[in-house]
């Protein structure tokens, strides 16, 4: 990257932390001071970096992660409906693409669930902020579809709770593995494998729709997969 664009980006990370950094713990405030040089050079990266480098507008030679999800989910969802997002993230990246997508088409609302997202307020009027974890117990009877990527530990409870209640879903699977017990890197893919069985078996099993698994283009070189249903 030319120093001049990166300079850019520095004054923009500048002006983000001078507004958001006191809502962030200081270690990842540090972390996102010394990893961004680095970062700006990839456009895939630690959640944390991308959701910062969305926020103050990094330009890639394609669309950005949070940018590839939105645009799949809309080919295959009606954003223009109650979208729960769990597992946002500090800042929550692709929620405010979603929200900004969803006050041009004029209709449809964001929920966010994830309990370390920054103390901020909604920036958008159809967001509702929850500063919570989600889980099994989690009402989700007045949302229409539910969207994550990289959900961590809380994967297997969105793929239940979608299919058991009849709601559409997407989700990005978590690149790393999440089994109770990690099987180490000679076994790396077996979890996501899982979990996509996993969705597969559920929607199914609750007559969910068709389950479809994806990924974002080869140019991304993502492979984790993207499970999603289709009706
Ligand atoms: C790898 S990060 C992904 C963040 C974001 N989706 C992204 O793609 O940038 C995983 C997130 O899951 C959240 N998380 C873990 N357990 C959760 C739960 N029970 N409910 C909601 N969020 C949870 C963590 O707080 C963390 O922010």
């Amino acid at each position: 990257m030319e120093e001049r664009e990166y300079n850019k980006y520095r004054r923009r990370l500048r002006a983000f932390l001078k507004k958001y950094g006191n809502a962030y713990p200081p270690e990842v405030v540090d972390f996102i001071k010394a990893c961004f040089k680095d970062s700006v050079e990839n456009i895939y990266d630690v959640d944390i970096l991308m959701q910062v480098k969305q926020a103050i507008g990094v330009k890639y030679d394609k669309p950005s992660y949070y940018e590839a999800h939105l645009q799949k989910i809309m080919e295959n969802f009606d954003i223009g409906c109650r979208v729960v997002e769990i597992a946002s993230g500090r800042f929550p990246a692709l929620a405010n693409l979603v929200a900004t997508e969803q006050l041009k088409i004029g209709k449809g609302t964001i929920t966010l669930y994830d309990p370390l997202l920054i103390n901020m307020e909604p920036e958008y009027p159809n967001m509702t902020i929850k500063r919570k974890h989600f889980s099994h117990k989690t009402n989700i009877k007045d949302y229409d579809l539910l969207i994550s990527t990289m959900p961590c530990r809380i994967t297997d409870a969105i793929l239940e709770t979608a299919a058991e209640n009849h709601k559409d879903f997407y989700v990005a699977i978590c690149p790393c593995d999440h089994f109770r017990k990690p099987l180490g890197p000679e076994e790396l893919g077996l979890y996501q494998q899982y979990e996509a069985d996993k969705a597969a078996y559920l929607t199914h099993k609750y007559n969910n729709g068709q389950i479809i698994v994806d990924q974002l283009p080869d140019e991304y070189e993502i492979y984790t997969p993207i499970v999603y249903n289709k009706r």
